[in-house]
């Protein structure tokens, strides 16, 4: 779906279709000329970045493998606790590999925070991140970010990938919800 086909839910349209694009064949660019040559594997992180991994991986000039965990990134607490349970862990081994974590937002950074640190502990040569999205006046814990999309308001954002209740993941823009929708 496209913002158009449920204007009725939206504020505004902050990413369109083709700025994301646009930004995600930039970074991966960079991205591949970063490593060349190196033994890169991205790892995703469940569910929001799935769009984000599709393009990313599709706008890189080689070919690199990919990996996927699921967190419960906030326990049984509020979203500021930073309790980060792991639901599904990688398949593979990173032992020595170049990891770039690909993910949808950075919000408070919480869950990155803490899944950075967990990777690192596990020996792989090197541990970046990069992110479609970025809210700085959100953050809690700095998290070190080689790669950021765009940096965005602190607004309540859906689409590609960011879901409310589960519905917008597949909204083809980035957009601010009407709080009509959740309030
Ligand atoms: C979102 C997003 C990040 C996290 C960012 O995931 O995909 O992983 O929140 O928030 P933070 O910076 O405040 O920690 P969410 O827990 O909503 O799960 P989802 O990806 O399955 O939607």
């Amino acid at each position: 779906m496209d913002a158009n086909s449920i204007e009725a839910d939206l504020v505004r349209v902050l990413c369109t279709e083709e700025q994301i694009q646009e930004r995600l064949a930039e970074l991966a660019q960079e991205v591949w000329e970063h490593y060349e040559g190196e033994d890169l594997l991205l790892v995703g992180v469940l569910k929001g970045a799935v769009m984000v991994m599709a393009d990313f991986m599709r706008h890189l000039p080689g070919s690199a493998p990919m990996d996927w965990m699921a967190v419960s990134s906030y326990g049984s607490g509020t979203k500021s606790s930073g309790v980060v349970r792991i639901l599904k862990d990688l398949d593979a081994d990173i032992t020595g590999k170049h990891v770039l974590i690909v993910e949808d937002i950075i919000d408070s950074g919480l869950t990155l925070s803490w899944i950075r640190t967990n990777l690192l502990s596990r020996s792989p040569a090197s541990v970046e991140v990069l992110t479609l999205l970025r809210k700085p006046d959100a953050a809690k814990v700095e998290v070190e970010t080689r790669w950021v999309g765009f940096d965005i308001p602190n607004e309540f954002v859906v689409g590609y990938g960011l879901d409310y209740a589960e519905g917008y993941r597949g909204l083809r823009e980035v957009a601010t919800l009407a709080p009509h929708v959740y309030s």
